[in-house]
């Protein structure tokens, strides 16, 4: 927990330094640039623009980095931070930025994994919105309109203080941004009544490489297509999205239970991969399997059962009595509450906790972690789930999350948004290793042996492509520099995020953002070309 802050502080000073001594040319083009091209006077923008030489530069910096690994003292840190306060500001940055040939890093809810939202190679800006965090719900059009800077917690919590009954299908972490999460698909313990987020959409405002503000109709509906799933920052910067509010029952139910080994724990999860994709769309039960010492001191598994069913208690215990009674699941292991507590509940809060939680932006400097993700169509032997769990014990700090397909997911087509993983999943699966101190011996032991569980995984997992989620960002599965977009590059990662879908988004770019100004080492690139 100490040591980013000293790295920090360190760095503060050596930057602080650093800057008093030179000055960079693009930096101040850029800053010059800027009142130019901004005319509001409203809106002063030099309020929001943060370089080192402002004291507060670090923490506006580290304040939304969601992964230690990518704020460590080797990290490259922007020339400067435009923390936006309205449109003009976030329309002037991207005019600044591209005239004078800097990169902008847009951030919302800096969740990403592998940090895009923050971190360059080569000499860029964040474009940071998460003083853009305006939320207008309206009940009787059952809609909302949300700036891309809210947290999905803080949306939850809007939504219940309009409405006891209704609620919106997003991620369980109630700190993850509305602009990174919306614009990479979006998917919670709703999803297999409502679908994901961008199934959810109705409109969007976004600036575009010209600094235009668009909306639906005036972007028209590839570039639309395009911003609910292809990744928001490869097309332009999303100020606002407007939602579907969806009915949701005065109270639902859920539980948590766990099975060790002891347990039959085996049984059981070999059983959820049949019978969890077929249930009722109502039903979702999440399973995570994860490390625990048992009575002996030995090292073990353990399984957590999370659910979240869209009715009252009594039918859940029957209905899984009747389809699923490996879970053994009973009265006392469910409880009912309104719809948003069980999002406090969903995000691991203790019972009881009070909902203004979901309102709490992040705190204090979060876990080292590395993640990567997988679709399964065909159930997963026994012996292979034995032997991933061996695999599994013979490391520290890692965790494996199994969210189960079907229901709506199921019939809504591949094409319909740029997220192709629907019909065919039975579930998909997160890996997630994780370490608490900054050491290159640390972190490549927890690398390794996560590429080693990826590998083992082959023989259960889709194939040709691969298939991964884009909103659990893997640089290995394919990556470009940050300054060089090689298209062959990007149709590897695109198929596996995208699948058929990359070329619709390679058309898309084309049309939008032919120079490719839009750009990370993930991007959509336009057609057929490299650009510098
Ligand atoms: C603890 C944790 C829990 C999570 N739980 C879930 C979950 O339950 N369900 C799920 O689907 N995902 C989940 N995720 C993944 C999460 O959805 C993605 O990381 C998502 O991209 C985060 O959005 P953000 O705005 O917070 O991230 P950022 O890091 O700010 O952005 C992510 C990407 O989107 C781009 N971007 C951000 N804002 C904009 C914008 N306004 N316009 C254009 N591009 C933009 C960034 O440049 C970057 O490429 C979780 C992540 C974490 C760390
Ligand atoms: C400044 O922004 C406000 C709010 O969006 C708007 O009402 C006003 O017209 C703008 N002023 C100028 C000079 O553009
Ligand atoms: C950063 O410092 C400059 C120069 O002192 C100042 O004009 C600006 O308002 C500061 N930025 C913020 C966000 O306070
Ligand atoms: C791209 O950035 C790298 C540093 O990451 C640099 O060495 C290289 O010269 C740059 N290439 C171009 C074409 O700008
Ligand atoms: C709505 O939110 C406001 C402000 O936080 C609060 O005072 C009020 O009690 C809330 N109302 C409901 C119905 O939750
Ligand atoms: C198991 O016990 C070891 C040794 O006491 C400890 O270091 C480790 O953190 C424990 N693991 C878990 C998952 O509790």
């Amino acid at each position: 927990m100490t040591v980013p802050m000293s790295v920090a502080f360190v760095l503060s000073v050596l930057l602080l330094l650093v800057s008093c001594t030179t000055s960079d040319p693009l930096l101040t083009n850029f800053l010059q640039c800027l009142p130019k091209q901004h005319q509001n006077f409203t809106y002063p923008i030099f309020e929001t623009i943060y370089t080192h030489k402002n004291t507060s530069f670090q923490s506006v910096l580290l304040g939304y980095i969601r992964n230690s690994r990518y704020s460590t003292l080797t990290t490259p840190q922007p020339l400067a931070i435009v923390a936006a306060k309205h449109k003009s500001h976030v329309q002037a940055t991207v005019i600044c930025a591209k005239e004078h040939g800097l990169q902008i890093r847009i951030r919302s809810g800096g969740h990403d994994y592998e940090g895009l939202s923050y971190v360059s190679d080569v000499p860029f800006v964040i474009l940071d919105m998460f003083n853009l965090r305006a939320i207008d719900i309206n009940v009787v059009d059952e809609s909302a309109w949300v700036q891309a800077g809210a947290t999905v917690g803080e949306l939850y919590y809007e939504i219940a203080n309009k409405s006891k009954v209704h609620g919106f299908p997003a991620g369980a972490c109630p700190t993850v941004g509305i602009g990174g999460h919306f614009s990479g698909g979006g998917y919670g313990p709703m999803m297999r009544k409502y679908g994901l987020t961008v199934d959810n959409i109705e409109d969007a405002q976004l600036v575009d490489v010209k600094g235009r503000i668009l909306d639906r109709k005036s972007m028209g509906e590839d570039l639309f297509w395009a911003i609910k799933g292809g990744g928001g920052a490869s097309f332009g910067v999303i100020l606002s999205w407007k939602i579907k509010l969806l009915p949701v029952p005065d109270k639902v139910t859920v539980f948590n239970v766990k099975r060790t080994p002891e347990q039959d724990a085996i049984n059981v999860i070999y059983r959820w991969q049949y019978v969890v994709p077929k249930l009722p769309e109502d039903i979702f039960i999440r399973a995570i399997t994860r490390l625990k010492n048992n009575t002996e001191g030995k090292k073990t598994v353990e399984v957590s059962f999370f659910g979240l069913f869209l009715g009252q208690r009594d039918k859940l215990v029957s209905l899984i009595k009747e389809s699923f009674s490996e879970l053994g699941l009973q009265r006392q292991d469910c409880f009912e509450m309104s719809w948003v507590e069980s999002t406090v509940f969903w995000a691991n809060h203790p019972f009881g906790t009070p909902i203004s939680v979901l309102r709490s932006r992040p705190q204090g400097p979060p876990n080292f972690f590395k993640s990567k993700s997988d679709y399964v169509k065909e159930p997963i032997p026994k012996e292979g789930i034995e032997s991933i769990w061996k695999a599994m014990i013979e490391m520290d700090k890692v965790l494996m999350q199994w969210n189960p397909y079907g229901g709506r997911m199921a019939k809504i087509p591949e094409s319909e948004t740029p997220f192709p993983h629907r019909a065919g999943n039975l579930f998909k699966i997160q890996y997630v290793t994780y370490w608490a101190e900054e050491s290159s011996v640390t972190s490549n032991i927890h690398l390794k042996f996560l590429e080693k569980l990826y590998e083992g995984m082959t023989p259960y997992v889709s194939k040709s492509p691969r298939e991964a989620f884009q909103n659990y960002r893997d640089l290995d599965i394919g990556a470009n520099l940050p300054n060089k977009t090689k298209f062959g590059t990007a149709r590897v990662y695109g198929s596996k995020y995208f699948k058929g879908n990359f070329d619709r988004l390679v058309r898309v770019k084309t049309m939008v953002d032919p120079q490719n100004f839009f750009k990370n080492e993930q991007s959509i690139p336009p057609l057929q070309r490299e650009t510098q």
